[in-house]
């Protein structure tokens, strides 16, 4: 046995201690309070495994950077290929073959509009990628974004983000940048009109809420920026590499735009990875001279590893269907689930190949409790749910944004039909439940929600 499999044998028990001691205790608490605070032993594909070999279901997919599957072998396979060839990686003042490789694998699946790729580490430096090349290409400097949206956490894309539980503390945000309101083409054409917008950045489908985009609302929302000069940035850091049962969620309605933005499962969920895909327009008139020629991009980016997971995800992405898979499963779990419309709790089922959402709503009538609940904490009616499918269930799952009751599900795409039906059973007999409010669970989500207050937004992520 290596030192490593010692050192984690041996103090591998201590993981929420040691945790609470040098890295964060407000979230080993938080965990501790709703239950969550399982030793995980071991995890492969769509499932989980705590230290007494129980197996867990994981609807969490990491925020969704496990499409391929937790710790998927032929992924694994690669990187350690690549770790036994000792490549020249990150020369620095120099390029090796890997970057452009997966920049060509990248072009070859996305709209012609797109010609150039400008690694990354994470889906926010994405962003910030897409901000300042946005910026400097159109000679503009307004950013415009959709309400509800997320984009990731540095300052940059904070400021395209109006939630308060994220932007309160930690302004001023960047100047220029404004939100309007998802589905409002009027609301978005005044903005434009104005003929100052840099980009507008949307996500083809929010991930906080799991909110689906209006018929014709992306495709129109192209055409009006094309119209008066902003350039139409799509963010595919969530909905990216087969989430919605497409490679990309902007083929459900034939966009093309000038920048794409992708990160999470590029690398099969190994390595920190990101990207911003650009029109040559785009990179052009960035990049466009001698001393420009390294204008953005960062020490780690694009990192060997990071682009040999990326060609081996794509590869697997490819080889296992997983794509037509997304969305064959995604259709049944919407065929699956819709029928609990039918519970007065249950406001509507939503979805998109595997990027599914359950919103709950008080009962016709009124309810004193789901008032209670709302009065603590909107939104505390999905822990009623999200607490007992993890305690009783043994299923992962997370409410789909600070104050919302929406629960969300983001399962690697490797999840199978007998996982969805556990994943159904479990959820028709937890929202009949809850519906109930019975006394005990109400209680324990009060408590839960007054001891853990302020940490919550950790699992009410994108
Ligand atoms: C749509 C979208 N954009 C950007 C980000 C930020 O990505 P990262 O967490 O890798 O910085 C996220 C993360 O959840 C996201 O969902």
């Amino acid at each position: 046995m290596g030192w490593l499999s010692e050192l984690v044998e041996e103090r591998g028990a201590e993981a929420l201690d040691l945790h609470a001691q040098t890295i964060n205790p407000q979230f080993v608490k938080l965990l501790r309070t709703i239950g969550f605070d399982r030793r995980w032993a071991r995890a492969q594909g769509a499932y989980l495994w705590d230290e007494d070999d129980n197996r867990y279901l994981d609807l969490l997919g990491g925020f969704g950077m496990f499409n391929v599957g937790r710790n998927n072998p032929r992924v694994r396979e690669a990187l350690v290929e690549a770790l036994g060839l000792e490549r020249p990686g990150s020369v620095q003042l120099g390029v090796d073959s890997l970057p452009a490789l997966l920049a060509e694998e990248l072009l070859r699946r996305v709209p012609s509009s797109v010609e150039r790729v400008l690694f990354t580490s994470s889906g926010t430096e994405a962003v910030e990628a897409a901000l300042k090349l946005g910026r400097a290409a159109s000679g503009r400097t307004r950013v415009l974004s959709a309400e509800h949206a997320f984009h990731g956490l540095t300052l940059g894309a904070l400021s395209a983000n109006t939630a308060p539980e994220f932007t309160s503390r930690f302004g001023p945000l960047l100047p220029g940048f404004e939100q309007v309101p998802w589905n409002d083409l009027e609301a978005l054409e005044r903005q434009l009109a104005r003929e100052d917008v840099a980009l507008f950045i949307v996500e083809p489908v929010q991930g906080k809420g799991v909110n689906l985009p209006a018929d014709g609302y992306l495709a129109r929302a192209q055409e009006l920026c094309r119209r008066y000069g902003t350039l139409f940035c799509v963010d595919e850091v969530q909905t990216g590499f087969g989430r919605t049962g497409r490679l990309f969620a902007l083929e459900h309605w034939g966009l093309e735009p000038d920048l794409i933005t992708v990160a999470k499962s590029l690398s099969g969920g190994y390595v920190p990875v990101g990207a911003l895909l650009m029109t040559d327009f785009v990179y052009s008139r960035v990049f466009d001279s001698l001393p420009n020629a390294v204008s953005h991009g960062s020490t780690f980016a694009p990192n060997d590893l990071a682009m040999v997971a990326g060609l081996a995800t794509l590869r697997e992405l490819d080889e296992q269907n997983l794509v037509e898979r997304s969305a064959r499963l995604g259709d049944r779990l919407l065929e699956r689930t819709r029928p609990l419309e039918e519970r007065s709790v249950v406001h509507e089922v939503r979805g998109l190949g595997l990027m599914w959402a359950i919103e709950f709503e008080e009962p016709d009538g009124g309810s004193r409790t789901w008032k209670l609940l709302e009065r603590i904490q909107p939104g505390l009616f999905s822990q009623l749910v999200v607490v007992p499918l993890f305690r009783d269930h043994r299923i992962f799952s997370q409410v789909a944004g600070h104050g919302l009751n929406v629960l969300k599900a983001l399962p690697p795409l490797v999840v199978t039909e007998d996982d969805l039906e556990w994943f159904v059973s479990a959820l028709e007999e937890t929202v009949a439940r809850a519906e109930k409010m019975p006394r005990a669970l109400v209680r324990f989500a009060v408590v839960a929600a007054r001891a853990g207050r302020t940490p919550r937004r950790k699992l009410a992520r994108a």
